[in-house]
């Protein structure tokens, strides 16, 4: 079925089964592999893009939900705003390890940063606690959450 969607800007025309879960759309027929294959069951995080700014576990999202709504990968969220920050704060706290869980990692944090300026530590706490790392990055995570906050409260 020919599927026509709104990522990182461009409409994008495809034709997949109408139950083919998004991430496999962009990895696979877009060769958009920025987002992570992990679990395929919505436990991990590694897929999180965002449907109209809304963290979503794109291995459980099929294509024919959807619709009209803007999707967003780590392609392109360090064009916005707090993408841009939390970026930046995630290179300045060198929060990365082995990086497979970092996109959906990302994703989520800025999710957060854009609904919430200001997280506190439970804030953080409960954005981030379906994003799985397996190298125990977490502690970095939270840092760079709050510097990126800081950096917005500062205008940078
Ligand atoms: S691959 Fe989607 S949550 Fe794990
Ligand atoms: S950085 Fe290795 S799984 Fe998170």
């Amino acid at each position: 079925m020919l599927f026509s969607i709104n990522i990182n800007g461009e409409r994008r025309r495809v034709d997949v089964d109408d139950d083919t879960p998004l991430l496999w759309v962009l990895r696979d027929v877009l060769g958009m592999t920025g987002t992570k294959f992990g679990c395929g069951a919505a436990l991990c995080g590694a897929c999180t893009v965002h449907i109209d700014g809304v963290a979503t576990r794109s291995c459980v999202t099929p294509i024919d939900s959807v619709g009209t709504s803007q999707v967003t990968t780590i392609e392109t969220i360090g064009e916005t705003p707090a993408g841009a920050r939390i970026q930046k704060a995630w290179l300045e706290r060198e929060v990365v390890q082995c990086g497979y869980c970092q996109s959906g990692q990302i994703m989520s944090a800025t999710a957060l940063l854009s609904q919430n300026p200001n997280p506190s530590d439970a804030d953080i706490d409960d954005a981030m606690s379906g994003n799985i790392c397996r190298c125990g990055t977490y502690p970095r995570i939270r840092a760079a959450i709050k510097l990126a906050a800081q950096s917005g409260r500062q205008g940078g």
